[in-house]
């Protein structure tokens, strides 16, 4: 639905690249959406096309994006996972970018707004106008700083303000603007990054060629949300892997129940160990090889 909506705003669909990023030495596995367009950026490289959609396989293992340790205890964290996004290479900007995620998320999928909360960057007043404009009510619209509101994707490389989209699953009764970025019922579903610079390696921005848009939305999240369940490994992309380590252990529901996250490690690092290994990696001392192995080993444990 996600691809096809994008589809008829103009987008292309194009497929996922590779977990091993096949031409840039700064990062070990692609760890976002936008990865392979690093170069379409920075206006190194020219595409036939403006806008695209994608869904991405990534790892976010090692480097500046690491979940590894959160993996098991969190309901929703993954090694390896699809981040669904839309781009545009200097074409559409804020306020088509912040229209296309409304309009999908509310009027085509139907989420309640009462249940969303949409943050910005410090001094973002463009993107709040832009989110009561769609409309949000002002008080859902919150402010962070660059923790939370600032996206790059290494240390050096195009970065940008970033405007993200919660849920809020918990009871309504208890809702609060405080929850946000703080507590588990407050899940984050989508980035939408407002690409503006090249970070240098000495830390200075240098301004891209064209403003640009790069959103990243966990498709495992929002299947949780849309199938009514409040964490990921409910779903019909990892219940059947809980099913078989069960059936494999030849365990009770008590069981799993008692080692839930036990359970859970091991369904989200099969997937990424068989990704990897899909695409070549080994087990082994260095490098790839070793966070493969690393991730074996927790799985493992
Ligand atoms: N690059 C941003 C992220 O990973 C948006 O896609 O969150």
């Amino acid at each position: 639905a996600f691809i096809r909506y994008f589809e008829q705003q103009g987008h292309q669909a194009v497929p996922s690249s590779a977990l091993i990023p096949q031409a840039d030495p700064t990062l070990l596995f692609t760890n976002a959406g936008m990865v392979q367009f690093k170069d379409t950026f920075l206006g190194l490289e020219q595409r036939p096309y403006k806008r695209a959609t994608t869904s991405q396989k990534c790892l976010r293992v090692s480097g500046k994006h690491n979940d590894l340790e959160n993996v098991g205890p969190s309901p929703r964290h993954h090694t390896f996972f699809e981040m669904l996004g839309n781009f545009s290479f200097g074409d559409y900007f804020k306020r088509d970018a912040i229209r296309f995620a409304w309009h999908l998320l509310i009027d085509e999928l139907g989420l309640p707004l009462e249940r969303m909360w949409f943050s910005v960057y410090n001094d973002d007043d463009e993107a709040e106008r832009l989110w009561i404009e769609a409309g949000a009510p002002k008080e859902r619209v919150l402010r962070f700083g660059k923790k939370d509101n600032w996206w790059s994707m290494g240390d050096t490389g195009p970065c940008g303000p970033s405007s993200e989209i919660h849920y809020y699953w918990g009871d309504l009764a208890t809702q609060t603007a405080a929850g946000v970025n703080k507590d588990d019922e407050y899940l984050e579903i989508w980035n939408l990054v407002f690409m503006q610079y090249d970070a240098k390696p000495d830390g200075t921005l240098a301004p891209l060629p064209a403003p640009s848009v790069d959103t990243g939305a966990g498709l495992e999240r929002l299947a949780s949300i849309l199938q009514g369940k409040d964490n990921n490994y409910d779903t019909d992309a990892f219940a059947p892997i809980m099913a078989r380590i069960q059936e494999l252990l030849g365990q009770d529901d008590a069981h799993r129940q008692q080692n839930l996250a036990r359970y859970r490690a091991i369904a989200d690092h099969s997937r990424s160990i068989s990704f990897l290994i899909a695409e070549g990696v080994m087990p082994g001392n260095e490098g790839r090889n070793y966070v493969l192995r690393m991730i074996l080993r927790r799985a493992a444990r």
